[in-house]
């Protein structure tokens, strides 16, 4: 079948991951006859040198044409990257941002999963680890304190910045049923995590879940705060099944969930809206530090591109076909820098994408 796909390499490692996704997505086409059409789009920092704006109109409508996106990281050394002078609507992450409002991203997707093969790169030590783990963070991904509104005004010669947080039941409740959905193709449990001892956003939350699990009797959920579940994460991560929670505790649990898999290369993500159109990103950054030195893992963005695959495509045997040469890829020792350890079989990105194609 024929596809098209948005592709944004973005700035740093963004380049050099999605050189490697491609690799492989056109070993699946060739394996599975397929043709993928890709077309690349500006966002981010490239897009600022270019344009002078980090995302254009005609950028969002490719997007919005295609089947799916592609996307590699976007923005730079915020300390040092003239990027971070510009007003903030026109710095890298705006573009991201808008991006995701405009395609209806409202459900983002993150599996940390503990490949055994990894244990020794799992900062956690061994009886923390037990069988492993394997869950899914489902992070609200178009309101909350993200889109909130936001200003800094100076008030009695004192400056002060707001920054709101707000959610309406709507917006809550497609978040929950995705949440709950998922669990029920997985181990049908869901810890929804808010902060409802202080915030109201996070008692509306907890009211939405609590009437949206009624339609799930087979789901066992719970509630838990974010700071315990921040705790939790790292004391005992194989209690988790689905984590549901909102935009900005996803984004930090994200991260932090993604340590305890050997490293933040290994998490892919969807961002997925109400039709079948998603963006497919790694959740880490552009990670300036390594940027252009062939050292950043490529598994992150090759798996997201495997959810592209299956999330937006429907094509299930592809996305186990890319799923499985990680497997096998790591099973056969290949790692780079973030998850080596001993006896292991040191490659850069390039080489990694290559074992993977291979192995297809
Ligand atoms: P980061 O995720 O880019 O990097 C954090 C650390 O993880 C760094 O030490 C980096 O070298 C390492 N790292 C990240 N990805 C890696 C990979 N694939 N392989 C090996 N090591 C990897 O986070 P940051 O440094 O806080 O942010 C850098 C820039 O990225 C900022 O401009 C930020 O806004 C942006 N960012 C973009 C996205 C995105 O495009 N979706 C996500 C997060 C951060
Ligand atoms: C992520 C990133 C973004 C976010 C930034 C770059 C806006 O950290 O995708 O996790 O906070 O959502
Ligand atoms: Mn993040």
């Amino acid at each position: 079948m024929n596809f098209n796909i948005a592709v944004i390499k973005g700035d740093g490692i963004g380049p050099e991951i999605v050189t490697e996704a491609i690799k492989v997505m056109d070993k699946v086409a060739e394996k599975f006859g397929h043709t993928f059409n890709y077309t690349q789009v500006l966002m981010g920092g490239c897009s600022i040198d270019a344009t002078g704006v980090p995302l254009t109109d005609e950028a969002i409508e490719t997007c919005k044409a295609s089947d799916a996106v592609l996307l590699g990281s976007i923005g730079g050394d915020t300390t040092t990257s003239p990027w971070y002078k510009l007003e903030p609507s026109l710095r890298p992450e705006a573009g991201l941002l808008k991006l995701r409002k405009s395609l209806g991203l409202f459900a983002n997707i993150r599996p940390a999963y503990l490949y055994k093969e990894l244990k020794a790169a799992c900062p956690l030590k061994d009886e923390i680890i037990g069988d492993g783990f394997d869950m899914v963070i489902m992070r609200e991904l178009t309101g909350g304190l993200y889109f909130g509104e936001r200003k800094t005004v100076e008030e009695n010669g004192v400056l002060k910045a707001y920054d709101s947080l707000t959610y309406d039941e709507n917006e809550i409740r497609r978040i929950a049923i995705k949440g709950f959905e998922t669990a029920m193709k997985r181990r049908k449990n869901v810890v929804s995590v808010d902060k409802a001892n202080v915030l109201d956003s996070s008692r509306l939350w907890r009211k939405v879940v609590e009437e949206v699990a009624r339609d799930y009797p087979e789901v066992t959920y719970s509630h838990m705060l974010v700071d315990n579940c921040a705790m939790q994460l790292v004391k005992n991560p194989g209690q988790f099944d689905v984590i549901l929670t909102e935009n900005m505790f996803g984004d930090i649990l994200s991260d932090e969930a993604s340590e305890v898999t050997g490293s933040i290369g290994m998490l892919s993500s969807a961002s997925l809206s109400a039709t079948s159109l998603g963006l497919y990103e790694p959740s880490h950054g552009s990670a300036p530090d390594i940027a252009g030195q062939n050292k950043a893992n490529p598994i992150a963005t090759i798996l997201s591109a495997a959810m592209l695959l299956r999330y937006s495509l429907n094509l299930d045997a592809e996305a186990d076909a890319i799923e499985a040469a990680v497997q096998k890829v790591l099973e056969d020792g290949y790692r780079t820098v973030d998850i080596m350890s001993d006896g292991c079989l040191f490659v850069g990105c390039k080489e990694m994408g290559d074992a993977i194609v291979e192995r297809l």
